[in-house]
């Protein structure tokens, strides 16, 4: 009998996509999310009292990127921002071209910001979606193999509401299904924001409501699952509830509501650190990697919580730019280790304990 339908990417296509999605969450590797837009970039920036033009923007990429083959022990795709793709190094290579030769596969942010949901409370949606083939097809041939969109929820009384989710839903599988017939792995980012007082219980129910959403959207759209990432918050209590959860209680929270909603067709899910310390996150990774019944890779896409120590170290100066490499790189590591449940004792890092938390984190 022959197939109802016209197939949705061919079968080479299909391995290609399995193939970079394998390669991004390979066992110890994860993600270096680094594609703050220009506008976002200035709390970076703001940390160490620099401008935040495009020349200390591309300085401060030099100090992340640049890092030697080591970086693609532990980092298997860095995330990066339009801007940077078609910036060079100090050696006038690049970047793009650097983290290739050090075997880090290079990715785009496609999204172009988030935008309010008229008619709701203070919602949001995702915008992008206009020339995005277009975009797709060019950034594949200047070397990006996948790409990242994201979309936030908020938990407040009455929100999320269907409107909220059923929309972000819809465009980040239309997000997703224009990526994949342009030969980029993409991952799919429904962010619940950290906002909030609300409890862990709360976030859960609503991270599983979240995921539900997408899942269902992305069938709709004949999303193909193991040519994808998706790319969640762990489940924590809100930013400002008084009561605090353990590693292992976030971990198991968060690994519930992914085993209720999440098909093992799907090959990885990697976490965002959401305003996280970095030892905290790479804590809550590892005691995750040590639970039961995991399907998919459990990784990481963490920005602030890969970057911040070295941002603090560097402070925009030539000379320190080797012990933030250095830094970054022990990071990277331990977050290696807690892709396998394997991180012992407590991360000791430059910010260790410093929260980066950001109201209503714009990107
Ligand atoms: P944080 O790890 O700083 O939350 O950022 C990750 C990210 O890519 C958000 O989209």
């Amino acid at each position: 009998m022959t197939a109802r339908f016209v197939p949705y990417l061919p079968k080479d296509r299909e391995d290609e996509l399995r193939r970079i999605a394998r390669a991004l969450i390979a066992p110890g590797k994860g993600i270096l999310a680094a594609d703050e837009s220009n506008a976002s970039m200035h709390k970076r920036l703001d940390m160490i009292k620099m401008e935040n033009n495009e020349e200390n923007r591309r300085k401060f990429r030099e100090m992340l990127l640049c890092c030697g083959k080591e970086m693609s022990e532990h980092i298997g795709g860095c995330i990066l921002f339009h801007e940077t793709l078609y910036q060079k190094a100090n050696d006038g290579v690049p970047f793009v071209k650097h983290l290739q030769q050090n075997g880090v596969v290079p990715g785009i942010k496609v999204d172009m910001g988030v935008v309010p949901l008229a008619g709701s409370d203070a919602e949001t949606t995702t915008q992008g979606l206009d020339n995005l083939a277009e975009r797709c097809a060019q950034y594949k041939k200047d070397g990006a193999h996948f790409t990242k969109w994201r979309c936030t929820l908020k938990i407040q009384q009455f929100t999320p509401t269907y409107q909220a989710m059923i929309e972000n839903a819809n465009v980040l599988a239309r997000y997703a299904s224009i990526s994949q017939q342009n030969r980029l792995v993409p991952i799919i980012e429904p962010e619940i924001l950290p906002d909030g007082n609300h409890d862990i219980e709360t976030t859960k129910e609503i991270a599983e409501k979240v995921l539900q959403f997408v899942m269902h959207s992305l069938a709709i759209h004949n999303v193909f699952l193991e040519g994808l990432l998706l790319k969640v918050a762990m489940v924590t209590p809100g930013f400002k509830c008084p009561k605090r959860n353990t590693a292992d209680e976030i971990a198991s929270f968060t690994l519930s509501a992914l085993q209720r909603r999440i098909p093992p067709a799907i090959p990885g899910i990697v976490f965002l650190s959401g305003g996280m310390a970095e030892d905290e996150a790479t804590a809550n990774l590892n005691a995750m990697n040590k639970l039961p019944n995991r399907p998919w890779a459990l990784s990481f896409s963490f920005a602030r919580a890969l970057q911040t120590s070295a941002t603090l170290i560097w402070h925009g100066k030539e000379e320190n730019q080797k012990a933030a490499r250095e830094e970054m790189l022990k990071i990277a590591k331990a977050n290696g280790l807690a892709t396998l449940g394997k991180f012992q004792g407590n991360l000791k890092t430059f910010a260790s304990g410093k929260n980066t938390f950001v109201a209503d984190n714009a990107y």
